[in-house]
């Protein structure tokens, strides 16, 4: 039996950094607004000549380091993101041509903040079924470029960044031991998309929109949606809350993060929390914060992780990986 396990991380963050104070001149807001009902202080905002894809290589690059690994021991990239460079080609493609590589596949899925675990999960199915060896998965994206700044009550939440990690294909003889991807859970319902969506597209308005959300909306549901999708992830494998030692949630807001652990029974200090640094970036928000809980060492070999999303669409999803 193959089992999908993680190599390396990386991760990548524009240099500049926009703090909620910066704010007050752009809209009518405050840094005591925006900290209370977020756990939001700063976040990254990418400048000229930062994108979707230039994030998403450096951040590929770094987790190849990690992984020791080069790209010519690649053969899959997916990357999710809900902004991507061009309409098409996919981003992912431009990576990999970024990174030297003519060789494999690559393709973008588009899940908006759960885009990270549908991502990961379907490079999971190409490695478990012998299609593919080795995958780049990334989550890269520049929320700042379909903001409407004038609407502070989404403008102030969103950041920019991109996240990778290496996913290895091994038999479980090879590797001694349960590693790797255990369960994994994605869910969705269109019934929900007027709740979180861009006002614009290639088929509709032939622009890229704007992002608008009803936040009370999507807040009233996050927290069920996200606890009952890792409960049927602890029902499939018997594993309960006491035994994770790293929850690391979609990074979309502090109080949805705070409520799931509590519900759930997962204590304040084994969850990973970089809202406060980094913003929401969508689906760049779980690998950056695998990336820091790694590179700190608190992620290490034999970790029971627990991820997991909810966004656009609704999508919703978890996934447990032992590290
Ligand atoms: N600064 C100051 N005041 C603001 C701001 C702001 N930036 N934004 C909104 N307000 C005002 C509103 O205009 C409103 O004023 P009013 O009462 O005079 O009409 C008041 O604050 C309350 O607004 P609400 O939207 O009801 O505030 P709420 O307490 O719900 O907080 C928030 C808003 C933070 C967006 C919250 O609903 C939320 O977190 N929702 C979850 C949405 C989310 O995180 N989405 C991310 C994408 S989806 C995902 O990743 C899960």
């Amino acid at each position: 039996r193959i089992v999908s396990v993680v190599r390396g991380t990386g991760s990548a963050l524009p240099a500049k950094i926009m703090r909620n104070r910066d704010f007050e001149g752009v809209v009518e807001t405050s840094d005591e607004w925006i900290r209370q009902r977020t756990g939001i202080e700063q976040r990254h905002i990418a400048g000229e000549g930062e994108t979707t894809v230039s994030l998403a290589e450096a951040a590929a690059r770094r987790a190849l380091e990690a992984s020791g690994v080069s790209p010519a021991d690649i053969d899959l990239i997916v990357l999710a993101t809900a902004t991507p460079d061009n309409t098409f080609p996919a981003s992912a493609v431009q990576v990999q041509h970024r990174l030297g590589m003519s060789h494999g596949f690559a393709f973008d899925v588009q899940a908006v903040c759960s885009g990270f675990l549908y991502a990961l999960t379907t490079a999971d199915m190409y490695l478990r079924t012998g299609q593919a060896r080795r995958a780049l998965v990334i989550g890269a994206e520049t929320f700042s470029r379909i903001l409407d700044w004038e609407d502070r009550s989404t403008c102030v939440l969103f950041g920019d960044g991109a996240g990778a990690l290496v996913l290895e294909g091994v038999t479980q003889d090879e590797e001694g031991g349960e590693k790797g991807i255990i369960a994994s859970k994605l869910r969705s319902d269109g019934a929900h998309q007027g709740k979180l969506y861009v006002d614009g597209g290639p088929s509709t308005t032939g622009t890229v929109g704007h992002l608008r959300m009803q936040g009370r909306e999507v807040f009233k549901h996050a927290v069920g949606m996200i606890t009952d999708v890792i409960e049927a992830c602890f029902g499939a494998t018997g594993i309960t809350a006491e035994d994770i030692d790293w929850f690391v949630p979609h990074q979309a807001n502090r109080r949805i993060i705070d409520a799931s652990a509590k519900k759930l029974g997962i204590a304040p200090e084994k969850v990973v929390i970089t809202v406060d640094r980094h913003g929401n970036t969508s689906a760049a928000s779980i690998p950056l914060a695998l990336d820091t809980a790694a590179r700190d060492g608190r992620i290490k070999p034999g970790s029971l992780v627990l991820l997991e999303a909810m966004g656009g669409g609704f999508t919703w999803g978890a996934v447990l990986v032992r590290w």
